[in-house]
This record gives C-alpha cells, structure tokens and sequence, in this order.
C-alpha cells in the first residue's frame, strides 16, 4: 500500500480550478545548487559491471567464436561496442558464486588441454575455454579497469598467489614464465583483488564463519601482496540480511580484524518487486543508503583503533554487486543455459537511477561499485545465438551516468512532495535505524573543475510532471543546458530485440542565464541536465 503525502500548498483559487479539471496538475519542487557544499570526488570506478560464468554470460555473451558477430580471437564484436558505449570503466571476474569453486589454472594454456569441470554453484559444465588471458583480451578490447576475485571457497592461499604471480609478475618465477610460455609476454598488472565472495552466505561453496574467513584471508592477503605490493584488496562483506543472519556482525569482525590489510569492503545488494508496488519498489535505494550509513559507522569505528596503514587511503566500500533481480531468482529460470535472464523494464531502470544517485550521495566512500552484470545474466546488454543485441532499459541510466557525471559530488537541497510506502516512511526500516518519507524527487549533482554541472533528477511521481525552479547558491548558471531524458510510455515498458522504447533522447537545450531556471521533469522518468555554472 502505497501514502501518498504532502504537496505544495494550493492556493483556493487553483484548488477550484483543479476540482474542474479531469486530469492531474503539475506539482511543484525546488533544487537548490551550491558548489561549495561538497561531497566528495566521485570515482570513475563506480561505474563497472560484472562478467561471471553463470549462463550466457561469458559463453554467447561476451564469447561466441561461432558467432556471424564474433572477430578473429571469438569476442562478440556488437557486444564490445556497446561495453563502450555503457562506459565500463571496471569489470569484476570470474564470479560470483562461481569464483568459490574456480581453479584459474584449469582456464590458461593450450585450450583443447584444459579440463571440463563441474560447475557447482549454477550447475553447469565448464569447459574452461574461456578463462585469465581471454578475459584480459576483451576488458582490453573495451577498455575497462580488471577486477579479479580469488577463490576463497574451495581454493588455498597458495593458489591466490600463483594467480598474483602469472598476470602480474615480469619474468622470473615459474607461472611468470608459464604465462610468457602462454603467449603473453607483458604482466596484465590486475591492481584490483577481492579475498572471495559472500563467503558469509550458506549457499558458498566452502561458506566460512568471520573468525574463520578473517584468518584465512589475511594469509591469503599477505602472500598476493608479498607478490605484487601494488595491489589493492577487497575483502567479502556480508550482505545477508535474511531473517536470523547478523551482516552488520560479520561486517565488524571484517574491519576490525582486516583494517590494516584491505582498501574495500565489498557489499552486494538486489531489488525486486514481487509484490508490484511501483511506489515501493522505486523507494528501494534509500535501502541502499542506509546500509552504506551502517558500514560508513563500522569504518569509522575500525579505522578509530590503532592501525598500521602507513600511507595508504583510509577503507572504502565497493557495493561490487548490485542490481535489480527478481523475476528470474528462483526455480527453472536460476539454472541451466538460461539462467538468471531478467528482462527490465522503465520502473527497473528508474530504480537503476536511484542505485546511482546513492552512491554519488556518498562519494566520499564509494569508490567502487558493479552493476551485476554486463550481458545476458541480470544484464544491461542482452543476445541472441543469431548475432543480435540489444540495450535493456536499465542500460540506459548508467551509459548517461558513467558518461557524464563525474567532477566532486555536491550536497544538494532538494524540496519535493514526498511519498511513503509499506516499507519506507517515517519510523520504519530494517533495523529500525531513522527513516524518513521517500521525496519524488531524487537528486544528485556534480560539478567539475571548468565550471561543468551534471544535474541527475528523477521523477518517482507516476503520473504527475513535477515543475521545478532550479536554484544555483553559488553563482550564476551559464546557458545552455543540454538535456537527456531516459523514459517510456508506460513504467511497465521493456525493451526487445524489435527496439527500444526505452532510452535516453536528447531534448531541446534549455537556454539559461541567471541564477535560477524552472524545468518539468516528465512523470516516471530519469533527467540528467548538462550546463555550467560561473563562479567569481
Ligand atoms: O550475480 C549473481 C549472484 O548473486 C552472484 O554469483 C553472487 O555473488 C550473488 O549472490
């Protein structure tokens, strides 16, 4: 059940008129923009996604070398262009759940050499035909940052440093010189490793409690970095919030014990909306917000205590999976070849929008974040076996974010009507932490060093145009403003292999010149204004 609230007060004349009116007015809100009220610097990083062996995913999504789309080493070319064209700035692999029964040696070498395996996490066989070095090939094709996971499940820490060694190590010992014997010559130079994955959660392969994971991840931390002292290191949080589970415990022990071995803490979130309230389900970031809050606590209290960090960063987090996921969670469609392809629609893709505007909201330690995934599992990009590809609706949000917003983020005032709903409105929440309404509009800014503003708005409202005056505090916005709009005719449409109603247009440039302007953002949509602003 959804409470739709406050609105702006209405004058009586207008209120009379709106009696007499058969359709819904426009409501009313203000931003307000200051460039002295900052965040943080957002991180390019933030804008990654996620590649595991699960499904379609690696094998007819990315690899397909019988593809009529493949090039001359089996990528999907149709698929590179458009992980460019999404801005990848960060790919994590090989999993996942997967990565917790993967041996990285069963996937290098000569192909017809490598070993089919069972593959236990998604019940598949793995023919190894694609593994370290084909990976490099295609995150170098788009040209994105590699972020690898090691085995924490079923693999030793022995192994993870065997794998630091062969892509990252020069020449000299035996798995630099396997990997020079592999056709590489040059180290890959992998910066980014996470100790494992959910390695909190039952369904794990090799699941361990806290005390046994911090143990056995810092072993398995200070042989990778004896390896290579430039890696940066993610440790698996916990993300388990089911009835029972105590994530905010797991996530304590983690940090106090690691604090002077990792960079990130790793978390992983994914929305759905069983229950079809539109309302509820777009609300579904502030949840995303509030666990970032309790982390942002636990950092602070681990990084309180004494610590041995020399000169490194203090601890970020990485939400390395997020996403919606719901319809293709369970039974058949979880398994086999097929598995876990979500077909989105506009409302997924708003929900996408508020996931972004989160961690924009909290750039000064979200450093890094996945969509989970890249193609055809949970995707933004999905394919057929007949060479065609097509742009999900969620693809969309992130292109016009990974593009564009960058700069420091802004703190920005935002006054809108608000709503709230089964799960979000005042007094209630998870953990019973504050919670406040949920305002149609949700906000972000950022500004760079040559005056760029990037104004992220979206409208939760589903029916109703919300009439904006957008205020700039700190100096007067220069025209014009580019403007791009990602939306639908209805919150239900989805995208296909015929087109895609749902995707960022560009519409006319507003012209601006003063310290104010007034825009109506458009029911149920994302729009991200692209201006400046001339400070003295
Ligand atoms: O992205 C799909 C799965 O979701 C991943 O394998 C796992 O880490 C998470 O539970």
């Amino acid at each position: 059940m959804t409470r739709l609230k406050k609105t702006y007060a209405i004058p009586a004349l207008l209120i009379g008129y709106m009696l007499a009116t058969p359709f819904a007015l426009s409501q009313e809100a203000r931003i307000k923009i200051d460039t002295d009220r900052t965040i943080g610097e957002v991180s390019p990083l933030i804008y990654g996604n996620f590649l595991e062996h699960l499904g379609r995913a690696v094998y007819g999504g990315v690899y397909e070398p019988d593809s009529p789309r493949a090039d001359k080493d089996g990528f999907r070319t149709d698929v590179i262009e458009a992980a460019k064209e999404l801005n990848v700035s960060i790919l994590r692999y090989p999993g996942g759940n997967f990565v917790s029964n993967y041996h990285w040696k069963d996937g290098v070498g000569p192909v017809k050499d490598r070993p089919a395996r069972m593959e236990l996490a998604w019940s598949r066989l793995e023919d190894n035909s694609f593994g370290t070095n084909e990976f490099m090939q295609f995150v170098r094709k788009i040209g994105a940052e590699p972020y690898f996971s090691v085995n924490m499940g079923s693999g030793t820490f022995e192994e993870a440093q065997q794998w630091v060694e062969y892509t990252n190590v020069a020449d000299g010992p035996y798995y630099a010189e396997l990997r020079k014997k592999h056709g590489f010559k040059k180290p890959w130079n992998i910066k980014y490793w996470s100790l494992g994955n959910e390695m909190d959660g039952f369904w794990q392969i090799g699941h361990l409690n806290a005390e046994d994971y911090v143990k056995k991840a810092i072993e398995t931390a200070k042989v990778m970095r004896l390896t290579d002292p430039s890696i940066k290191l993610i440790a698996a949080g916990s993300s388990n919030f089911r009835v029972g589970s105590d994530p905010m415990g797991w996530n304590r022990v983690v940090l106090d014990e690691m604090r002077n071995v990792i960079d990130y803490i790793a978390v992983h979130m994914y929305v759905g909306n069983p229950n079809d309230d539109y309302y509820n389900f777009v609300s579904t970031p502030n949840l995303m917000d509030q666990r970032t809050q309790q982390l942002r606590g636990l950092i602070d209290i681990a990084m309180s205590k004494a610590t041995e960090r020399g000169d490194r960063d203090p601890i970020y987090i990485a939400w390395d999976e997020w996403n919606v996921w719901y319809r293709a969670r369970g039974g058949a469609k979880a398994v086999g070849i097929h598995a876990l392809e979500e077909q989105y629609d506009l409302e997924d893709a708003l929900v996408v929008a508020g996931f972004l505007n989160t961690f924009i909201r909290n750039a000064d330690i979200v450093k890094i974040a996945n969509m989970a995934q890249l193609v055809n599992v949970i995707a933004p990009i999905f394919t057929n076996d007949k060479g065609e590809m097509f742009r999900q609706t969620i693809f969309y949000p992130l292109k016009q974010y990974a593009k564009n917003a960058h700069g420091t983020a802004l703190d920005v005032f935002v006054d809108s009507g608000t709503f709230d709903t089964e799960d979000f409105s005042a007094g209630l929440a998870e953990s019973n932490t504050r919670q406040t309404d949920v305002p149609y509009l949700d906000v972000t800014a950022t500004h760079e060093v040559d005056g760029t503003v990037i104004i992220n708005v979206i409208n939760r409202h589903k029916d109703n145009a919300i009439g904006t005056d957008i205020i700039s505090q700190s100096g007067k916005f220069q025209g014009p403003f580019e403007v791009f709009e990602v939306n639908g005719p209805d919150i239900k449409t989805t995208n296909g292999f015929d087109g895609e109603p749902v995707k960022s247009v560009q519409k006319p440039n507003i012209s601006v010149n003063g310290d104010r302007f007034r825009y109506a953002f458009p029911a149920h949509s994302f729009t991200q204004l692209i201006g400046r602003i001339e400070t003295d």
